[in-house]
Order: C-alpha cells, then structure tokens, then sequence
C-alpha cells in the first residue's frame, strides 16, 4: 500500500469530540462518524501551503469549484449535473435544517426512516415539524426501505421526505430499483425530497455503486435536493464543506434560505481541502476502501463467532450496525461501556437493541474492539 492506515495517530490533545467525551485510559472510543486515519497527504500538502501563506482575509468560493465538483459527480456516478444546480454549503447538517424549515410549516409533515442518523429527526423535532417514521426491514441481510409499505403513512400534510444513502447507521447501499421504487413513490405523492449522500464516497460492497437518487430521472431529480460533502470521505469534517444539488430554481432557492447571514460560509481551508481531495485524493480513497473493506471481513469473521450479536450487509461507509436484541440486555450500550468499548447507542438512530461502531480506525484498534466486545458477552 502506498498510503499508511495502520500507524496508530495520536487523536489526545486535539479537541477530538470522539476521543475526549470518555477517559482515553479506560474507554476505546470507536462511536461519532470520523475516521481515526490521517487525511490524504494531496489534502494535507494543500493546507500547509495555504497557511504558509499567512493572509487568510475574506474568500469567495474559487471560480471553479462548481465547474470541479460538477465534474466529479460525473466522474464517480455517471451524474450530469449543472454546475448552476450546485449550491455550496458549510456542512450537511445545515442542509437539512434549512430544507426541513424552509419546505414544511408546523402543521405539515415529513417522512424519515428509521433508523436512521439523528440529526434527520432532530432537523424535525427542533423546529416542531411532525415526522412519521419509514421503517427499514432486513431483507436477505440487507437494511431495506419498503416502498410498498409507505403509503399508510401519507396524509395531505404529508409534504417532504428525508432520505440517507448510503444508509446510516444500515450501511445499505440502494439499488437502481430501490431508487426508482422510492424516487417513484415521493413523485406520485407530490414530496419534496431531501437526499443525504455524504456518505457516497465509501462504498464497500465490490458489486455496488453509488447511484445518486435524483440521477435516477428527471421526475425525481426536479423533486429532490441532493446533500453530499467528501469531509467522511477524506475525513475533514472539522475543516467542512458541502454542496446541494437541486435541478429546479425553488429548490435551489430554498436551500440558500440563511446563507452568509445566519449560516456560515465554509473557511478558506474548506475549500482548499475540498479541491485538492477531488482533484488529486483519488488514489488515497481507493486504498482506504481496501483497508476498510479488510476491517469490515475482519467483523464478518469474529461475529460469525457471536451466537446473540449479528451484523447486515456492510455495503457502505464504515459503521457497523449490530444487532443486539438476543443478548437479552436492556442496555447493550452500556455493556459494550463497562467493558471498555464506546459505541454508538442505537436509540440515538431510533433503535434500542442495537448500536453503531465505527471501524474507520486502525487494525489493531479493531481487534481490541472486539475482544471487548467478546468479553462483555456469553458466547
Ligand atoms: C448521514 C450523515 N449526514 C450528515 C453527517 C454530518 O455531515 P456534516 O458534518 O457535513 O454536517 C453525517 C455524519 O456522521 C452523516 O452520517
């Protein structure tokens, strides 16, 4: 491998939310969605160089950062996107509050899955937007979307639905059909949709691609407004930057609701970042996908030794969602804590029996999670 993922960084000392929330002594945090590897060194070279230049006064987006990412999209999902169509973003969770505010009032409401990451039902709740939940059902190993089954939940305030895929915490990486099934459903009942992709740029399973959802047809790309970002990618969420696809003009005004008045531009560094990982980060992101995919086998391997832990598909992304409901445990969170490993609570993602690991670290990271996680239960 060119690039090194198994030196173990040293994440104390810099204000890392993962590694600072528990005694680093006591506790393997492997819980909120960042990886434990260095950033590519293109993106690293990139920022030292901007620094270096010690003048960081007011910065526009650069001229050609549409123009790029238009060209990325078509490059890595056969998308044709129109560079107009792309409003830049400080981050995808802004994204998702705005649209959520700005496409529903408070006696309308919105469909998200469950489970799914939290600040989809969060961006409902904090602004008193009802929300009914479409439930994933495991299918053949996957975490499936149903869209034969969502129509019991449509009213005539039903107005906008939040989608996630790849999925978090399911790791689903939908299918073609699947798309169109959902794309199809959202159309015929005149939703709006929200489609957050950031998570694209990971996909593990060697038979699947990432399909954006709006490039499924027009219908639904003049329908949707598509949230993506390579800060999971190339690991710089705390740098940030993220884009909105939206094909029709209200969407696109809609999205920019807040910008550079309430909400932030991204930094000068974002954009350095953002444009040395698209153009020059590919070589990096593809061997972080084989490493990924090797800590991925190594879960399949250990949980085929587990009789009350089991693991879907891992087809994207690197969370791991574990079912726990046979262990018979109230808190399986709080198990995998005492015994010195910290997850993420499935009830966070709207599932108690469950939680989320987070495998983007270092082999020998990896290992030691397990073994807490053998330890903790009866085999
Ligand atoms: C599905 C999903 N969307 C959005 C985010 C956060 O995106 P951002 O850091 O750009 O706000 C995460 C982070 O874990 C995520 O998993």
């Amino acid at each position: 491998m060119a690039f090194d993922f198994d030196t173990l960084t040293n994440r104390l000392d810099t204000d890392s939310i993962r590694w600072d929330t528990f005694d680093h002594n006591k506790v393997l945090p492997l819980w909120v969605a960042d990886m434990d590897f260095q950033s590519p060194p293109c993106v690293i070279n990139a920022l030292n160089n901007r620094i270096q230049e010690g003048i960081y006064g007011y910065t526009h987006s650069p001229n050609h950062l549409k123009h790029t990412i238009a060209q990325y999209l078509l490059e890595h999902y056969e998308w044709k996107v129109d560079p107009d169509w792309i409003v830049i973003l400080p981050s995808v969770v802004s994204g998702l509050y705005t649209t959520v505010q700005q496409l529903t009032t408070t006696d309308e409401e919105t469909l998200i899955p469950n489970p799914v990451y939290h600040h989809l039902r969060l961006a409902c709740t904090s602004s008193h937007r009802a929300f009914k939940e479409m439930q994933l059902e495991e299918q053949d190993g996957r975490w499936v979307l149903p869209s034969n089954k969502l129509q019991h939940l449509i009213s005539n305030k039903t107005k906008l639905a939040l989608f996630c895929n790849p999925q978090n915490p399911g790791s689903t990486v939908c299918t073609n059909k699947e798309l169109q099934e959902f794309g199809n459903f959202c159309v015929e009942n005149n939703l709006w949709i929200c489609s957050d992709e950031i998570h694209a740029g990971l996909i593990l399973d060697e038979n699947k691609k990432h399909i954006p959802l709006a490039s499924i047809s027009k219908e639904i790309s003049e329908k949707t407004i598509t949230l993506m970002s390579l800060n999971k990618t190339f690991n710089f969420p705390g740098i940030g930057l993220a884009w909105a696809v939206a094909e029709t003009p209200v969407l696109r005004k809609v999205i920019q609701t807040g910008l550079d008045q309430t909400i932030a531009p991204p930094s000068l560094l974002a954009y350095t970042a953002t444009m040395a990982a698209m153009k020059e980060g590919e070589p990096w992101r593809q061997e972080l996908i084989l490493y990924l995919r090797a800590n991925r086998d190594l879960i399949y391997k250990k949980f085929d030794t587990f009789q009350d832990l089991s693991v879907a598909t891992m087809e994207g992304s690197y969370l791991a969602w574990i079912d726990c409901t046979k262990l018979n445990h109230q808190y399986p969170y709080q198990l995998f804590l005492e015994a010195g490993l910290a997850t993420s609570p499935g009830s966070q993602f709207g599932q108690d029996k469950f939680v989320r690991l987070n495998f983007g670290t270092q082999k020998s990271r990896l290992h030691k999670a397990l073994s807490l996680i053998q330890s903790s239960i009866k085999l």
